[in-house]
């Protein structure tokens, strides 16, 4: 067996394919047979601004799907051979065996899940960023400006809290929708209204239109709505200059409510609300990946979604990809093949 990555060299240069170390593992590692990647804007932020990249070449990408072929010592709920999806850590790690863009990476066991027999690679590798993303700020302690919401388990649950995803049909936002919903919460998501059924099917109570020019005060009405429940606060799924000035005024407006943001946050947040920038990469939602992630995709409970957008096979094709993502995508995942599956046939 031998390794193949899509090296990037430095800030704003192209990626280019070559050899790579088959990895050693360390023991809390599985090594992953990459079948499909997912694109996210860090991987081009990266590539263009050489961002949180101290040593180079490095290999980037954060989602990945395939099959396990090593088990470190300490894994013990991974064999090889079986079908996975794992959030890939190298922008952390500062290591290119950590990184998802190649045919062969090291994935941290605590960051990887199962995935079923019936999900192909493609529709799989869209969850692991955004899932880690949207759980940090959404079950992180309220004291910490996070959104203390109540851990997701496998039964439906209804509890207290009522919560805002703004950006609802991002990829963070789908699945920050999906978790608070899983987790009880009342939802409330903000999207364009094209995007109302994707939301809701994500399991959204409600959503409310970016682009009304009433947005803000809508969104405060339907919190208002039910005035004994908690309002936990806002996940702010795009965290730019357009959405603080939406979302601090909702703050404003209410009194109370935290801010979890996935860009650096707002200039300033009223004195009745705590604000915390969310870092995707981190070891606090592990037991999501261990208790939930798995049996979520088995039983449907979790969708991998926004849908994938696959756009071509092979390491080359990644430079595409990331081209797709910056120039926008609404409500869908670009998605790169990097090994077909062979879909085992029946006898006739
Ligand atoms: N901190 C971290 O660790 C971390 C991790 C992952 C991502 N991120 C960041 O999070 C951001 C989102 O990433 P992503 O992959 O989830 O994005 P994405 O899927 O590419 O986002 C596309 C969606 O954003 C929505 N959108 C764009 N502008 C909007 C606005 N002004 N108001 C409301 N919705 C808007 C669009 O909604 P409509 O089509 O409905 O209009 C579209 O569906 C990026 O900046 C990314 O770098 C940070």
């Amino acid at each position: 067996m031998s390794n193949q990555a899509a090296w990037l060299y430095g800030p704003n240069q192209l990626f280019r394919v070559g050899s790579a170390p088959m990895h050693e593992i360390e023991s809390h590692e599985i090594l992953v047979e990459t079948y499909s990647i997912a694109i996210n804007p860090i991987d081009w932020k990266v590539r263009d601004y050489g961002w949180l990249i101290n040593t180079w070449p490095m290999v980037l990408g954060c989602d990945v799907s395939g099959v396990v072929t090593e088990v470190g010592n300490s894994v013990h709920n991974f064999s090889k051979g079986d079908r996975v999806i794992g959030h890939a850590v190298s922008l952390v790690s500062q290591k290119p065996k950590n990184g998802a863009f190649q045919h062969f990476v090291a994935v941290e066991a605590a960051k990887a899940a199962k995935i079923p027999s019936a999900l192909s690679f493609s529709d799989a590798c869209v969850v692991p960023l955004a899932l880690d993303t949207a759980a940090t700020g959404l079950f992180n302690s309220a004291s910490d400006g996070y959104l203390g919401l109540e851990w997701p388990t496998m039964g439906s649950k209804s509890d207290n809290n009522k919560i805002v995803i703004y950006g609802g049909s991002s990829s963070v936002g789908a699945l920050a929708i999906q978790l608070a919903a899983a987790s009880g919460a009342h939802v409330i998501a903000v999207a364009s209204r094209r995007n109302f059924d994707f939301c809701r099917s994500c399991g959204a109570h409600e959503v409310l239109d970016y682009n009304e020019p009433t947005i803000v005060n809508d969104v405060v009405n339907a919190i208002k709505v039910a005035p004994q429940t908690h309002f936990a606060g806002i996940y702010d799924a795009i965290s730019q200059e357009d959405s603080y000035n939406i979302t601090v005024p909702i703050l404003a407006q209410i009194g109370s409510g935290n801010l979890a943001t996935v860009l650096p946050g707002p200039s300033t947040v009223p004195s009745t609300s705590k604000t915390n920038y969310v870092e995707g990469i981190n070891d606090t939602v592990h037991r999501l990946w261990e208790n939930f992630v798995g049996p979520a995709l088995e039983r449907g409970t979790l969708k991998c979604v926004p849908s994938a957008y696959v756009v071509g096979s092979g390491l080359e094709s990644i430079e595409k990809g990331l081209e797709i993502n910056k120039k926008g995508v609404s409500a869908r995942k670009v998605v790169v093949e990097i090994k077909k599956e062979q879909i085992a046939s029946g006898c006739n």
